[in-house]
């Protein structure tokens, strides 16, 4: 499979992609966000991945949806070509744990590429933002719904509504992001983070990624539910064997994967 406006790789059981768009900031446009998708496909599909990383270059993650190929949309090319849903939606459904290393612009579309993964690592450079209002639209790929899920309201109206940037520290301290780190340690400190996972077991990953991700959409009794079928569940696993015997005999886990 060839690309060209990312970078696809594997490190060990990861799988790496990198957004190469640079003279446009890597703009999103639909064949990039088509490009993500196929390498998401080959990762999910791929036995020896067991976490995914998306990252871009040191001046931008992403600086949003291309704003080139949507200015001159009609109503009906947005709604009947299922703009932003259509291929966007893969990241979401990926299975896979999906780490986002950020540096630079994380703006609109970008942002929101970064809050559809399940982990945010940023560099002390990265900049958060849903400039939309700007441009006389609205975020329209989750900005207005899971940006206050991360950050709450009132940063969430704040953002949205003056387009405000967030640096990486108050990110770090709004809950957008897990840490921060030296953006020249930022693709190791990633990758770091995406070894670990990746040298779990994965369906015990893959449960525990859907185990969180169900308590955005459930009650607190009805997730607690759902984790201790999930819980219980995972006494079926060889995996489970292996690691709480290596517990006892002091030695390493080697799991099935
Ligand atoms: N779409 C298309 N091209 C973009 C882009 C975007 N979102 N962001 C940057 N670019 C292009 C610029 O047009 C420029 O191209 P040229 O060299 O051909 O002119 C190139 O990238 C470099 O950008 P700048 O010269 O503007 O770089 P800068 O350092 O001066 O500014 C910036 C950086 C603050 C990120 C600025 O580029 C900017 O404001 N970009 C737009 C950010 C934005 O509004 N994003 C939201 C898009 S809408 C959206 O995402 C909807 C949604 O919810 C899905």
């Amino acid at each position: 499979m060839s690309y060209e406006l990312i970078l696809v790789e594997t490190r060990g059981r990861v799988g790496m992609i990198t957004l190469n768009r640079p003279k446009a900031l890597n703009a999103l446009n639909d064949n990039l966000v088509d490009e993500i998708g196929k390498a998401l496909d080959g990762f999910e599909a791929d036995e020896n991945i067991g976490a995914i990383l998306i990252t871009g270059s040191e001046k931008a993650f992403a600086a949003g949806a291309d704003i080139g190929a949507m200015a001159t949309f009609s109503y009906m090319d947005a709604y009947k070509g299922d703009y932003i849903t259509r291929n966007w939606e893969r990241v979401k459904t990926c299975r896979k744990p999906v780490i986002a290393a950020v540096a630079g612009f994380a703006l609109g579309g970008g942002c929101e590429l970064a809050m559809m993964c399940d982990i945010i690592i940023a560099a002390d450079t990265a900049k958060f933002g849903q400039p939309e209002i700007k441009l006389g639209i609205l975020p329209g790929a989750g900005g207005t719904q899971r940006l206050p899920r991360a950050v709450g309201k009132a940063k969430a109206m704040d953002m949205c509504l003056t387009a405000r940037f967030m640096d990486a520290v108050e990110a770090e301290r709004a809950g957008l992001v897990s840490r921060v780190v030296p953006a020249d340690k930022l693709v190791d400190e990633a990758l770091g983070a995406a070894e670990a996972i990746a040298s779990y077991s994965l369906p015990v990953v893959m449960m525990i990624k859907e185990s969180i991700n169900r308590s955005f959409e459930s009650s607190l009794n009805e997730g607690l539910l759902f984790e201790r079928r999930v819980f219980h569940s995972a006494f079926a696993l060889k995996d489970q064997k292996e690691g709480m015997a290596a517990f006892v005999e002091k030695r390493k886990p080697s799991f099935d994967h």
